[in-house]
């Protein structure tokens, strides 16, 4: 089954002018008195939630596993005249595929970090801490993976996207799997004139992330200071038991 970060284009459908003006005011909100002139994202993907904090006049850098994601975030940057230093790495190695650089704040957006068993994300936020500056930041956005087990949902079914004449329609059945992880089965079918004329199926496997575990992890790395907030900071529901996704920003 291909996957769906070998189809940038399809990932990037959800991209709009409005996204890109809340993650903005995200960043804005997080780092809201925080000296942070250079930052590196080690999941950058596309850059969707990263390449808004060019515009605060942050210095990006960015690596990812996919070397299309990594492509299409460039293209993009170039576009909107953005200069980003892009490298291909996992974030379980990225301490030694960026040896000697250092940043105020190292980042993983997008959930990327339960991509991997608990004990990688663990090795992957001792690579990151390598790359931070004293008194720098780690920030970490993830899903709420502690009520997304309490509350086990099923179906997401989002907006409809166009793109000339064709609607596209996605769908998410999520699969709670015996050894504890979560398959994410993500349809998208492509219709036009009402009849569906493509389908699509990717899946994504993940291993849950308590937020125990993290912030247990963070401590022992010698991050004290911790700030959780929802992803988007502007979110209503600000209750960390209950918020849908959250980010924790942590300085050294
Ligand atoms: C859901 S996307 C998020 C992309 C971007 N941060 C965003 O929020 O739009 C997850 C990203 O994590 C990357 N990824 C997954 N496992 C990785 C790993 N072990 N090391 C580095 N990147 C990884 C994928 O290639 C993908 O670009």
């Amino acid at each position: 089954m291909q996957h769906l970060y070998d189809r940038p284009d399809l990932y990037d459908l959800a991209e709009s002018p409005e996204r890109f003006s809340m993650n903005k005011r995200h960043w804005e909100l997080v780092f809201a008195g925080k000296r942070i002139d250079t930052l590196l994202d080690v999941s950058i993907g596309t850059g969707g939630v990263t390449l808004p904090l060019a515009s605060l006049g942050v210095r990006l850098s960015g690596s990812d596993l996919s070397e299309n994601m990594l492509e299409q975030c460039g293209k993009k940057a170039a576009a909107a005249g953005i200069h980003i230093d892009l490298t291909q790495s996992d974030f379980r190695d990225v301490a030694e595929a960026l040896s000697g650089r250092q940043f105020d704040c190292v980042a993983s957006t997008g959930n990327s970090l339960a991509y991997v068993p608990n004990a990688d994300l663990a090795k992957a936020l001792a690579q990151m801490d390598r790359l931070v500056k004293p008194n720098g930041y780690l920030y970490l956005d993830l899903r709420n993976w502690d009520s997304i087990l309490r509350e086990r949902p099923r179906f997401y079914l989002y907006n409809p996207m166009h793109r000339d004449d064709v609607r596209i329609n996605l769908v998410q059945v999520w699969d709670y799997n015996p050894d504890g992880t979560v398959t994410f089965n993500l349809l998208y079918t492509f219709e036009r004139e009402e009849r569906i004329f493509q389908k699509k199926l990717f899946q994504e496997h993940y291993y849950p992330v308590p937020r125990s575990f993290l912030m247990g992890t963070l401590s022992a790395l010698g991050y004290q200071k911790m700030e959780v907030s929802p992803y988007p900071a502007m979110a209503s529901d600000k209750d960390p038991e209950t918020m849908p996704w959250y980010c924790i920003l942590a300085q050294k």
